[in-house]
């Protein structure tokens, strides 16, 4: 992990944007004092023009800051292809991909159940960004030219009940959320305030709300007898499910993304949290460093997850690693067959390929599956191999 002063320098224009969007942040804080790091997150990710993914740099792929699943291999949405074909057998209906990124995995799963006869009624993408949405629809131009007329563009969740299948590849991850940290039985939140000009940590006791849900979550042993035990609370996932969970009828939601069962995620040893941010490439752990030009983010506490889907009319229906949902979903297959049709460079890329989304020590562990249906109930042939919903 890199010290924030070692990144490479924006270029004076992203710089510009930057600077603009700091003294919005500085005039939010001037007016309160100090705010939550929730309102700075979602300040510095989702502010109209500014924010890290309304303003115009490339973020994702090899060109941007980091590299999500459907950027790294085609594989990954043919599997995921396969488990909504499967879905879609089922429920009739369409396709709702939440914030869709470059587009690629739309592309992948429309070409692929164009090819096997299972093609959705529609393919619709929550997509708040311009920008992205652009993006999107110039990536799905070239790879599915003819399946443009299904996709839609929405800026709020549909009206009509869904049936069919819901996806969401590292969405909660960007979800703003609340730091806090405990220090010998006191909690606090980690607010942000102005050092100078500098935004910068302000530990304030935490309210009655924030200290509850803390105790919720992390042991009393932490809490008591930890020096400084800094970690967060992702605020955003309940009323994110609960939404989810209204649009629902027939239907099932794969939410996919990095992070642990609660017990895992507030471990003793995890005392630093999961607070990261990516620039080009390079991963730290400085959130004020360029605000709009950086992605911020938090692994996924899946218990968490799962409690919300309880509180809502919806069943877990599966979790686990993503290796086991990839490889049950026909990702050697997958590899063999394109393996066939290239040359040893390209044989050499699909191996490596699949290492990236299967070992433990890449995305095939740290990320991970979370199934959730409405109105559904067959078994899903993504969890045959392992099934890990005791562990949430
Ligand atoms: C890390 S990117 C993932 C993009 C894409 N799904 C992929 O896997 O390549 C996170 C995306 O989530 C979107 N997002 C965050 N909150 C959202 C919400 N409530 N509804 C829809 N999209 C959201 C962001 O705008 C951003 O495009």
């Amino acid at each position: 992990m890199l010290h924030a002063n070692e990144l490479p320098e924006p270029s004076e224009s992203a710089l510009a944007v930057s600077n603009e969007l700091r003294d919005y942040i500085r005039r939010a804080i001037a007016t309160h004092g100090h705010i939550g790091f929730d309102d700075y997150m979602q300040m510095a990710l989702y502010k109209t023009g500014l924010g890290y993914y309304q303003a115009g740099a490339v973020k994702l792929g090899t060109e941007g800051d980091f590299i999500t699943a459907p950027e790294l291999s085609p594989m990954f949405g043919s599997c995921i292809a396969r488990q909504c074909r499967e879905i879609l057998e089922n429920t009739g209906g369409r396709i709702f991909e939440f914030g869709a990124g470059s587009g690629l995995l739309a592309a992948q799963i429309l070409a692929d159940l164009e090819k096997t006869g299972g093609l959705p009624e529609s393919y619709e993408i929550l997509e708040f960004s311009p920008l992205m949405r652009e993006r999107q629809r110039q990536t799905l131009a070239q790879y599915v030219p003819t399946l443009l007329n299904r996709v839609k563009w929405l800026s709020q969740l549909p009206q009509a009940p869904l049936d069919g299948v819901i996806l969401a590849n590292e969405i909660l991850d960007a979800l703003p959320l609340k730091c806090f940290k405990t220090i010998a039985g006191k909690i606090y939140e980690r607010r942000v305030h102005l050092v100078g000009n500098e935004f910068s940590w302000l530990d304030a006791p935490a309210d009655p709300l924030l200290s509850k849900q803390v105790r919720r979550v992390v042991s009393r042993n932490i809490i008591n007898h930890s020096s400084e035990y800094v970690s967060e609370i992702n605020i955003g996932v309940q009323p994110w499910i609960i939404d989810m969970s209204r649009m629902m009828r027939d239907a099932v939601a794969l939410i996919i993304d990095y992070g642990y069962p609660r017990q895992e995620y507030y471990h003793p040893q995890r005392s630093n949290g999961t607070l990261q941010c990516y620039f080009r490439h390079r991963k730290h752990t400085d959130p004020f460093r360029y605000p709009g030009l950086q992605d911020i983010t938090a692994s996924v506490d899946f218990t968490n997850v799962a409690e919300a889907v309880d509180i809502c009319d919806l069943q877990i229906l599966g979790f686990s690693e993503q290796a086991n949902f990839l490889l049950a979903t026909g990702l050697l297959d997958e590899a063999e067959q394109r393996s066939s049709t290239v040359n040893d460079v390209g044989r050499l890329r699909i191996a490596h390929e699949i290492k990236v989304l299967t070992l433990p020590t890449e995305m095939g562990a740290s990320f991970k599956v979370l199934a959730v249906g409405k109105g559904y109930n067959l078994a899903l042939s993504g969890f045959k191999l392992r099934d890990d919903r005791r562990r949430l």
